[in-house]
């Protein structure tokens, strides 16, 4: 099959121009000024920003967690994603302690196989990495799994100890591939909730208060001097505020391989939303939790200036009624996540484009082509092309929506309420084409379950050279080299 894409205005992270886009098959053939090739199908996008499919490098689909598990499938997750004109996730495999990883994606691919809408790749969540078991890292880098995610939070689930996260940074240095790190003190956050529960207090917005942003900042500074050491590059995932976001300047600017991302939900909402009546606070009990308003103009700098330098949304669903529930009567049994994989491009560009945080290229970077360097699917995927993957949205820079979970247009995700309700956006998915398939048209499905394909990512392609810190030797491997003076 092939579609010729006429009359819009092409957009990429570098590039803004008028031309049109012949794609035949899955890959984008040939783009140039008023084409006349046949074509099986034309859409004229004239009046329309023709931008690569948005790249969502953090989402969890079908994850137990909190004693519950994620209320999006593969199948509803990758559906709301596309109608939002996403078009890949990199989603989260979890090794179950002391389990092989292998096992585990084997687990996750049976999940995932012949249900989604949308491209996908999986990080794989490590839990505990002794020294024997340090090999499957290569071998799930040979499987296409070329990043992994730690904890520093969650003691007694997904926490791991400075050893485990020294051992698999170092390994991951040597082979090329980049560990993730959820960084906050969490066996300190752990005191608080002690304390707090043990003063009574036990509704949402202690969520936040025992989650202090100093916390995160240790968190992101001990991740990133690891790494360091380790000499591997390291991606800190859903950053959310000032204090953290300083550790990870101060150490780009001493030449750590350090990439961060924010998220949606950090951008936009704040502490504020604890106070919502009942327990409705519950719904952004998310980790780590909404932070003071102030933080939101830091971040938006961060993005501009790359010290930040992606946009996932961590979508990580669970129903309020049913799921949320858990931790009616304590806090920290609220499963901990919140809904947005549909959401993230209209918001980021009407609050970030349109409200002038930062310009058409920088979203589109942020949204697509960093994500598909830093996680070696670039330039398969993150931009329009010659050679590349058919993923493109044709995105309606005028059109008016308001996000509720009861809009038809803005929710496809399967969860009872909308992190973003009565946010009104303007800019909205019109056309989406996955691998040159059209999926979505006008608010309508027209893909199957089962389009999606796993994709085998290569290996790490961050965006810094490396200058060399000073006192950090030059080759990690031997012990002798981790003693510098
Ligand atoms: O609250 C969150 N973010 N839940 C998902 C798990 C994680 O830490 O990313
Ligand atoms: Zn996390
Ligand atoms: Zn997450």
């Amino acid at each position: 099959m092939s579609v010729l894409i006429k009359n819009g205005r092409i957009v990429t992270a570098a590039d803004d121009y008028q031309a049109d886009i012949f794609i035949n098959n899955s890959t984008i053939d040939l783009i140039g000024i008023n084409l006349s090739v046949d074509a099986d199908h034309v859409i004229d996008a004239s009046r329309m920003l023709v931008i690569p499919g948005g790249l969502d490098p953090h989402t969890h689909l079908e994850l137990p967690f909190g004693g519950t598990e994620t209320s999006d499938t593969f199948e509803t997750g990758t559906r709301a994603a596309a109608f939002g004109g996403t078009t890949c996730i990199i989603d989260f495999v979890v090794q179950a302690k002391g389990t092989s990883t292998i096992e585990a994606l084997d687990t996750w691919h049976a999940k995932a196989a012949g249900k989604t809408a949308i491209d996908y790749g999986f990080h794989m969540i490590i839990t505990d990495m002794p020294e024997e078991r340090v090999p499957e890292m290569r071998k799930l880098a040979d499987e296409g799994v070329t990043s992994y995610k730690l904890f520093m939070s969650y003691p007694g689930a997904l926490l791991s100890d400075d050893g485990t996260i020294f051992r698999a940074m170092r390994k991951a240095g040597e082979d090329g591939t980049i560990v993730c790190m959820h960084a906050e003190n969490g066996i300190v956050i752990d005191e608080l909730i002690k304390i707090a529960l043990s003063e009574g207090h036990i509704e949402p917005k202690y969520h936040a208060l025992t989650r202090p942003t100093r916390l995160e900042a240790e968190g992101v500074h001990r991740a990133l001097a690891i790494a360091e050491v380790a000499r591997a590059p390291i991606y800190i995932v859903h950053l959310s505020s000032y204090d953290a976001l300083q550790e990870l300047r101060y150490a780009q600017a001493r030449g750590v391989m350090a990439h961060g991302e924010t998220c949606p939900q950090y951008l936009l909402l704040d502490v504020n939303a604890y106070d919502e009546p009942g327990f409705d606070g519950a719904k952004y009990v998310l980790t780590p939790p909404l932070r003071a308003k102030w933080n939101q103009a830091e971040l938006w700098r961060g993005l501009r200036g790359n010290a930040l330098n992606a946009i996932s949304t961590d979508h990580c669903p669970f129903c309020l009624k049913e799921q949320k529930e858990i931790g009616r009567n304590d806090f920290s049994k609220i499963p901990n996540g919140g809904p947005g994989i549909e959401n993230r491009m209209s918001l980021i560009y009407h609050y970030g484009v349109a409200e002038g945080h930062i310009d058409i290229n920088r979203f589109v970077e942020l949204t697509s082509t960093a994500p598909a360097k830093i996680f070696g699917l670039f330039p398969k995927k993150g931009t329009i092309a010659v050679g590349s993957d058919a993923d493109i949205v044709i995105f309606d820079p005028n059109h008016e929506e308001t996000i509720s979970y009861r809009n038809s247009k803005t929710h496809h995700m399967n969860i009872d309420y909308s992190a973003y309700e009565g946010f009104k956006v303007k800019g909205f998915t019109k056309t989406v084409l996955s691998r040159g398939r059209i999926i979505v048209d006008n608010s309508e499905y027209l893909g199957r379950a089962g389009d999606g394909e796993f994709i085998k990512r290569g290996p790490y392609g961050g965006m810094y050279t490396p200058s060399r810190s000073s006192n950090i030797p030059d080759i990690a491997p031997s012990v002798n080299s981790h003693l510098s003076p």
